[in-house]
């Protein structure tokens, strides 16, 4: 029997245009996935068959391993789905990881790239931002090119991502759940229809990457204000870009007396908002007030770890 866990990640800047190669920052959470591997007679997710739509993630990463024996894998989450927390990163790194393991070939770079190809089969397009944050864990920071910390290069096609390790302050964030599923695919490829007719959307993808730079700057200064407002901007872009909802701007609406700035995390469309604050305990209950569910979440979380 083998174990692996999988952390849940929060997008802090950049999602969407991440997709186009614009720098993005996101943090692991501590809400994790594990998942168990035993050997069996037949490939089987919580005790039913492996084909069930419901296991597409858990399905495609065991085609990816190419692991030949069968096994029973169980799932468990602490992380729902949909919401915007990388649920689906962290099956499939948990997934990838246990199989791996049983291989002798327990590396996180060769896990970030393997579920970014499960990622890209099962969604269609994405950047490996939620991947490789549930795999490294800690903070990820997205470039253009090489920089200092560097971690590994994903391709795909033209575009080519660097992914970075990066250390972040304990901030405090609350997660807003709207409790309604966005769906990453189709959210991503709406964007890329907009960009494909609209310079003003293509406009706006870029000056979301500038917003990640220059929070990247602000969050080392620990200028909470700073990267309050630069989450505030970055809420009204990606709102400007089609993958809002009316819930999210009213959890955002309801944390502006209690934090320094909010936006909504991952692909939008429903799922969450995050909020960056120095009074949690309120912000918790102004999101549980609007009809959202709260969580406080920690920042920097492990990566993903194998259990024996
Ligand atoms: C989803 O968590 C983040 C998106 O940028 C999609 C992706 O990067 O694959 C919306």
């Amino acid at each position: 029997m083998v174990a692996c866990s999988a952390p849940g990640k929060v997008i802090l800047f950049g999602e969407h245009a991440v997709v186009f190669g614009e720098p993005a920052l996101a943090t692991a959470i501590d809400l994790r996935t594990k998942a168990t591997l035993s050997p069996s007679k037949r490939w089987r997710v919580n005790h039913g068959p492996i084909s069930n739509p419901r296991q597409k993630y858990v399905k495609a990463a065991v085609e990816i391993s190419k692991m030949a024996g069968p096994m029973d894998v169980e799932i468990e989450s602490q992380i729902p789905e949909g919401s915007g927390m990388g649920s689906s990163a962290a099956v499939t790194v948990a997934v990838l990881g246990a199989l791996n393991s049983v291989k002798d070939d327990f590396k996180a770079e060769t896990v970030a790239i393997e579920a970014f190809d499960v990622e890209h089969t099962v969604q269609g397009r994405a950047s490996p931002i939620d991947t490789s944050t549930s795999a490294h864990g800690r903070a990820v920071l997205v470039l253009r090119r090489k920089d200092s910390r560097f971690l590994w290069q994903i391709n795909r096609g033209d575009r080519s991502w660097f992914l970075h390790h990066r250390d972040i302050p304990q901030m405090h964030l609350v997660v807003g759940y709207t409790g309604i599923v966005g769906e990453t695919g189709p959210l991503v490829a709406k964007v890329k229809e907009y960009a494909e007719k609209s310079k003003k959307a293509r406009d706006m993808i870029s000056e979301i990457g500038q917003i990640t730079i220059a929070a990247l700057e602000a969050i080392g200064e620990e200028n909470y204000e700073r990267v309050g407002s630069l989450m505030t901007r970055n809420h009204i872009l990606l709102n400007a870009l089609g993958v809002g909802h009316p819930f999210l701007d009213a959890l955002v609406k309801a944390v502006e007396p209690y934090s320094w700035g909010a936006k909504l995390t991952g692909a939008g469309g429903g799922g969450s908002m995050i909020a960056l604050t120095e009074r949690p305990a309120e912000t918790a209950k102004a999101i549980e007030a609007a009809g959202g569910k709260a969580f406080k979440v920690r920042v920097g979380a492990r990566g993903m770890e194998v259990m024996r």
